[in-house]
């Protein structure tokens, strides 16, 4: 067979591609990303919020006794399989139910109480991918653990408002009461009788949660649901007393910190473990990173949380009220990117290393850290040879000033400053190289 042929024959196999709903941040991204990040931290450690680092796989049922079975999260969302000992295990689709189980592992109720943590990494759920949406998202979980009083909803909010805050966004909170479990039981009656009559006018979705999660028909995003549900029975008009009692201080204690906020009797939340306070975040526009074409302009929650005093106590903890909330970061980040443009300052290289002949070249690595580590934001391309080409990259970076190492400049203990505006070159000690190039980086500001 001639050797053309056989060439034919050998195709590259194709490469995989990325998951529908995953996706990939790029180094491009990242100092937004890190921003976020760290401001949160900042914020959190203030309040005295301590990170708790958590796996992402669980015990399936962990999210099937917390968050419901009959939620679209656990009930079609959930990246469940059995690992190979045969017992079923899912990828987390949120944080909180794996905050608890850790509360309740670590003995953390012996600990001076509210315990506040915080927890920052993937959740799965396998939704349709939209706008904003992804079948891997991050969370900024926070989480107040030991206190039943009104006022640990308030800080809840209060802390969540101040991070969107600092990030210069401009959001809204939505605040609603789920109040206790029994008097949603006898809502829920209500809300069944009022929709039955119009089970014909609903769409697929809702006539299933018609009989299995009915609450859930207040938060379809279908228009037409919409409009039959704006004149249901509320469920904050159906409160027990203790539920309003709460509700009513946890809005003051938001009055009295001047924390402006929407009371939105459509919030229910998709999981089944809260109780009384349930607020959702929302920002505007949705983000620019549309995934899939049917992206929608409804405001995008960019956070969601409440009260959930239950939740222990079915994992088998003892009782312990407690509250919390998560923002999805990638819906922080994009409206964060929307507001603020990365300082050029923070990203921009300022010098770049060149060096010529092996032995520059290994003396080169040592310059580049003495420079890297006075605080000089240099580059370098060990692997090219040519000074042209280094130069070159030089002038696509952008660099204010060249280094240029050579073999004699070496040997003298020298090297070569290049001014890449005007291509004047200059020799320096070696030595005196940090000082010569802060002095000239900072008249070139
Ligand atoms: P959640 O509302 O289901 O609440 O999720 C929190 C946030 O995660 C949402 O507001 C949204 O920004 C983001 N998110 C959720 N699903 C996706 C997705 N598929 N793609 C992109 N972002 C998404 C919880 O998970 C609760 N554990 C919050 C909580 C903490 N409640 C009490 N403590």
């Amino acid at each position: 067979m001639a050797e053309s042929d056989s060439k034919k024959k050998k195709r590259a196999p194709k490469t995989p591609e990325l998951l529908r709903g995953f996706r990939d941040i790029l180094p491009e991204e990242a100092w937004y990303w890190q921003h976020v990040r760290e401001t949160a931290a900042r914020i959190l450690s203030d309040y005295g919020y301590g990170e708790i680092q958590l796996p992402i796989l669980e015990a399936t049922s962990l999210f099937k006794r917390t968050i419901g079975e009959h939620t679209d999260i656990v009930s079609k969302e959930m990246f469940t399989f059995l690992d190979q000992g045969g017992d079923s295990v899912s990828l987390r689709p949120e944080l909180t139910a794996s905050m608890a189980r850790a509360y309740i592992e670590h003995g953390m109720f012996n600990r001076p109480q509210p315990v506040k943590l915080y927890s920052v990494g993937p959740a799965f759920r396998y939704e349709r991918p939209q706008s904003g949406r992804y079948r891997q998202h991050n969370q900024l979980s926070l989480e107040l653990f030991g206190s039943g009083e009104p006022v640990a909803d308030a800080e809840v909010i209060f802390v969540a408002r101040l991070l969107c805050e600092q990030l210069g966004l401009d959001a809204t909170i939505h605040v609603n009461s789920l109040g206790s479990a029994e008097a949603r039981e006898e809502y829920v009656r209500l809300l069944k009788e009022y929709a039955k009559p119009k089970r014909s006018l609903l769409c697929e979705d809702c006539k299933k949660r018609l009989t299995k999660n009915s609450l859930r028909l207040l938060d379809c995003k279908e228009p037409g649901c919409r409009a039959l549900f704006a004149s249901a029975p509320l469920l904050v008009d159906n409160l027990d007393e203790e539920s309003k009692k709460h509700f009513v201080s946890v809005l003051e204690h938001l009055d009295e910190s001047s924390v402006p906020y929407e009371l939105d009797p459509y919030i229910v939340r998709g999981l089944d473990y809260y109780n009384r306070t349930a607020f959702e975040i929302t920002v505007a526009a949705p983000p620019d990173d549309v995934e899939g074409a049917d992206a929608v302009a409804a405001p995008l929650a960019i956070g969601g949380g409440g009260r959930y005093d239950g939740l222990v106590e079915t994992l088998g903890g003892r009782a312990t009220p407690a509250v919390g909330m998560a923002f999805g970061l990638e819906r922080l980040v994009s409206a964060f990117k929307k507001t603020k443009p990365q300082p050029d300052s923070e990203k921009a290289p300022q010098v770049f290393l060149a060096s010529l002949g092996e032995e520059a070249t290994k003396h080169a690595f040592t310059l580049f850290e003495t420079l890297r580590a006075s605080g000089i934001r240099v580059r370098a391309s060990f692997g090219k040879s040519g000074l042209k080409s280094q130069l070159e990259l030089a002038d696509k970076l952008g660099v204010v000033y060249a280094v240029i190492l050579g073999q004699k400049e070496l040997l003298d203990g020298t090297v070569i400053i290049r001014d890449m505006e005007n291509g004047i070159q200059e020799v320096v000690d070696l030595a005196k190289i940090v000082d010569e190039l802060k002095k000239r980086l900072k008249k070139s500001r």
